[in-house]
């Protein structure tokens, strides 16, 4: 049977991963309750197709798009569905014990979308309504979330919209890494630890890393998509040996290298519990997203999504940019021109690097 995300009234504070005495985010992580019935989703009719630019090349009028959308989030109330604190929290609730498998007849075990096939679907879902919220806030059903493209050298820096003009930026996030800060090229290896490596040979690295990640290591749905994950089944751990390629690779790299290290859980960006805090959050996101669009398109044999209905028919509950309660369904993501949102192009110089 699939994992069917329960109602929300089901969910609990969120205890799992993080050190509670010392959070400096909550751990009442649950959704308002506004309203009670769970509609099915209908797909968008919109007539742009939202198209996702990269952040390192988005123009001034962009940036200054984005960020107007972002303070409107942070100006709503905290208790409204799509405030940013509400838009983080949805991420603790659903990777931090905040759910059971209740929905699939297994109250005692934790729901945890991470570390398995729930993986890509779930965060697709979850940008999918953040991005026509924002969109809604400034009245521009064109708004498509920036992508952070670190598969690219020239992308290979955390995105300056994220640091400039400092605390006023509504971008900015007090709990990141300073050691990271333009001009440092990210590690998509980091495990915590400074490697001290010349830029042009992390560049290499990260090349490398990306081909192993998105062809050698990612030839069948489940190398890349992650192990199997039914209801009944015990969360997976993140060393576990089945989590996919993307996620346990340069998708977790990337979290931690921007997680402030001072921070007691390497809030915002290195702990699940914390990570939608930080507005860099959904826009490494929308990279990590962008990973399976173009592993598909590939067109390599085995570059499919899982055809077991248990990954077609797994489900979560969110609200959407009317406030209204929708369920959706993994096999409802599968193809971006039905959500109307693609991806601006970028080169993919990594498909080079077979070192
Ligand atoms: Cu839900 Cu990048 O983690």
């Amino acid at each position: 049977e699939p994992i069917t995300a329960p109602d929300i009234s089901t969910c609990v504070a969120s205890t799992k991963g993080f050190q509670a005495k010392n959070a400096v985010r909550t751990n009442a992580c649950c959704p308002p309750a506004l309203s009670k019935s769970v509609k099915p989703f209908v797909f968008p009719n919109d007539q742009a197709i939202r198209i996702r630019p990269a952040a390192h090349r988005a123009t001034p009028e962009y940036i200054a798009k984005y960020k107007a959308a972002i303070q409107a989030m942070r100006d709503l109330p905290d208790d409204h569905p799509h405030s940013f604190i509400q838009q983080a929290k949805i991420h603790c609730a659903y990777c931090n014990g905040g759910y059971s498998q209740i929905a699939s007849g297994f109250p005692e075990k934790e729901l945890q979308i991470h570390n398995s096939w729930l993986f890509f679907p779930f965060h697709r879902w979850y940008l999918y309504f953040y991005e026509r919220i924002l969109g809604k806030l400034i009245n521009d059903p064109t708004f498509a979330l920036p992508y952070w493209n670190w598969d690219n050298p020239s992308g290979m820096n955390l995105p300056a919209f994220f640091e400039d003009e400092g605390k006023k930026n509504p971008a900015f996030d007090a709990y990141r890494n300073v050691n990271h800060l333009a001009p440092a090229i990210v590690d998509i290896n980091y495990g915590g630890v400074d490697t001290g490596t010349p830029c042009i040979q992390q560049i290499g690295t990260n090349l490398s890393l990306m081909y192993k990640q998105m062809v050698r290591n990612a030839g069948d749905p489940l190398s890349f998509f992650g192990g199997t994950y039914k209801a009944g089944d015990d969360a997976k751990a993140n060393n576990d040996p089945s989590v996919g390629s993307v996620e346990a690779g340069c998708h977790t790299a990337v979290h931690r290298w921007v997680g402030d290290p001072r921070m007691p859980n390497s809030e915002d960006m290195g702990n699940f519990y914390s990570a939608g805090y930080d507005p860099v959050f959904y826009v490494h996101h929308a990279n990590v997203d962008r990973m399976w669009k173009v592993w598909k398109d590939l067109g390599i044999r085995g570059h499919t999504e899982p055809k077991d209905p248990d990954w077609l028919n797994a489900s979560y509950v969110f609200y959407d940019e009317n406030q209204e309660l929708v369920r959706v369904y993994n096999k409802d993501c599968v193809r971006l021109d039905k959500l109307k949102y693609d991806y601006q192009f970028a080169p993919l110089p990594w498909l080079q690097n077979r070192a």
